[in-house]
């Protein structure tokens, strides 16, 4: 366990295409008025698709923060169909998801790439959302933890140290994600946050690297979320499928709270039940 008894807890889901605009801004208004009252123990952020951005981002009421699920690598006029750190700016969204293993499998993002968006957003001072996670055939070849550790000093690298503070990882391993995903071992995801944690720290120093939080994410449900949570370097969760109903995803969100709350009173008896 990584997050101690008075400290927030990240939570986020990134719709994807699951939602048009109608959709989103019902289930936006569903999740404000369900969890409203946990305003002070999570940060919670959800990330529509770019046509419902600009108006979720108006409705909404400020403790749900609302992200963006890409942004263009260059601020160049010359890049039509794309979306500048600028025009993001504009409509006040104040983080932004990039790396998706998503984006990286079907629309070819590098590490590069990855490193440019992170440049754009931070010198806007807008926070990032990093996706990293390997592939099935990284993991089978006992690479993860080096491909993890290349992927984040890679994306950090143009990033100015005062603009550490804007980081957050999002740990998702492409072969966990989706209809297709495999559920990982909840030990598996605390070696694996553990090696984050130690890369984060190899690249910004104890101090910065100790506080950025990393959020695991990849078929994250009711049944496992409390085992993944309670894994070490483990600051959040990222949820897909199971967050898009907002009554699951409010469920989700306050039983990870009760089992943190339980675990810090001392009932450690209740704690070594999820296994
Ligand atoms: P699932 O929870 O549906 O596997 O999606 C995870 C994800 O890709 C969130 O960014």
């Amino acid at each position: 366990m990584r997050i101690k008894a008075n400290q927030k807890i990240f939570f986020c889901t990134n719709t994807k295409m699951a939602k048009n605009l109608q959709q989103s801004v019902e289930y936006l208004q569903e999740l404000e008025i369900l969890t409203r009252d946990l305003k002070d123990k999570i940060d919670l952020v959800v990330i529509p698709p770019y046509t419902a951005l600009y108006t979720v981002q108006k409705l909404a009421h400020g403790y749900i923060t609302i992200g963006a699920q890409n942004v263009c690598r260059s601020e160049e006029t010359e890049n039509t169909g794309e979306i500048s750190a600028g025009m993001l700016r504009e409509l006040e969204i104040p983080i932004v998801m990039i790396g998706h293993s998503e984006r990286r499998r079907s629309f070819g993002e590098t590490d590069e790439d990855i490193a440019l968006k992170a440049k754009c957003l931070t010198e806007k001072g807008m926070s990032v959302l990093l996706g990293i996670g390997e592939t099935l055939k990284q993991k089978e070849n006992g690479e993860s933890e080096e491909i993890i550790n290349h992927q984040i000093k890679t994306a950090l690298k143009n990033v100015e140290t005062e603009n550490y503070g804007l980081i957050r990882v999002l740990y998702e391993p492409a072969w966990a994600i989706g209809t297709a995903g495999k559920v990982a071992d909840p030990d598996y995801v605390g070696r694996i946050h553990t090696a984050i944690r130690e890369s984060l720290i190899q690249i910004m120093g104890e101090e910065l690297g100790n506080v950025v939080p990393i959020l695991y994410g990849g078929s994250v449900n009711e049944q496992n979320a409390l085992s993944i949570f309670r894994q070490p370097n483990v600051d959040g969760l990222g949820i897909g499928r199971s967050a898009w109903n907002a009554a699951m995803f409010n469920k989700i969100i306050r039983n990870v709270l009760a089992f943190n709350e339980k675990y810090w009173e001392g009932e450690k008896n209740y704690a070594e039940n999820i296994k």
